[in-house]
């Protein structure tokens, strides 16, 4: 595993396990599975109604606490300072756990400077190791940025090899701020699994698609949180820090990136 670290030195997994849709008996399980192949780094939400299983599935796992790094967000009915405050509470009693390792912003939102100020105050009280937001473009980012008492260690936005937005990345890291894909996979909106040239460079290191296009994100500095109901997926997903891409092929398929994003985010 490789880790990236965070402007406030918190050790953040390049690779985690995303887990929207997984949700009850069936989810607990494929989560569990996901800790026993290795994956160290858990994305849920309050919007993914998964966090119970999320944190049973930490306990089934048997690790102690300190080894999975779980990701929460806080999204639109926590819409004011007050509601956010109390909605951080419910996130890690739901967990079963005393604090996340990350608490992000999960979109922008009218109220996004009350939710925000609420979010510092648990990463303050130790609620929280460290915070951010997601789906923030550069302009919604710099505005915060100019707002907050806390700046952002992470941001997480759709980015994947058609979409990567390099720029973004580059203009957060200046400021401190980790750039974390969502859909590396493109939520299957592209058949990025017979993308040839990824195919192709994926035959001249023993690897998959799916592991080239992970390669490509984390070697652009871009942390991963690829989602797999399957084991042996979640295996091959896994399988990505044994090798290096070349600067010829990073380029090759950085060439196969559009101006605009699949999913309509402005
Ligand atoms: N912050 C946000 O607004 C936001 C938005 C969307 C997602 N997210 C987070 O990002 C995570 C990842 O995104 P995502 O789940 O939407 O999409 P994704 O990871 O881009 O794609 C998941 C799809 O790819 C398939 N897949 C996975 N590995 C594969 C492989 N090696 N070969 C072929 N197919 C493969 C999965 O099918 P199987 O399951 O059948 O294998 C599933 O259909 C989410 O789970 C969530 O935690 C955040």
């Amino acid at each position: 595993m490789e880790y990236f670290t965070l402007w406030n030195g918190v050790q953040m997994p390049a690779l985690g396990f995303g887990t929207w849709t997984l949700r009850g008996q069936q989810g607990r399980e494929c989560i569990r599975q996901a800790l026993a192949v290795g994956y160290r780094l858990l994305d849920t939400a309050r919007m993914y109604e998964n966090e119970e299983a999320v944190g049973q599935a930490v306990k089934d796992s048997g690790l102690p606490r300190q080894e999975v790094f779980l990701t929460t967000k806080l999204w639109q009915p926590s819409n004011s300072y007050q509601k956010a405050k109390a909605d951080i509470d419910r996130s890690l009693q739901a967990l079963g756990t005393d604090y996340v390792d990350l608490l992000l912003l999960h979109e922008p939102y009218p109220e996004s400077a009350g939710m925000y100020r609420a979010m510092e105050e648990a990463c303050r009280a130790g609620k929280a190791r460290a915070i951010g937001v997601s789906n923030f473009n550069e302009e919604e980012y710099n505005t915060l940025v100019k707002q907050c008492e806390i700046r952002p260690a992470v941001n997480q936005v759709e980015s994947h090899i058609y979409y990567p937005r390099l720029a973004l990345q580059k203009a957060m890291a200046a400021q401190g701020t980790r750039m974390q894909s969502w859909a590396p996979f493109t939520e299957g909106r592209r058949d990025l699994f017979h993308e040839p040239v990824l195919l192709e460079i994926g035959r001249a290191h023993r690897k998959s698609a799916a592991q080239v296009a992970l390669r490509y994100l984390i070697q652009n500095g871009i942390a991963v949180i690829p989602k797999s109901v399957r084991r042996a997926r979640m295996e091959e997903n896994f399988a990505v820090f044994d090798f290096t891409l070349t600067g010829e092929e990073l380029a090759q398929i950085g060439a196969l990136q559009g101006p605009d994003s699949l999913f309509g985010w402005p």
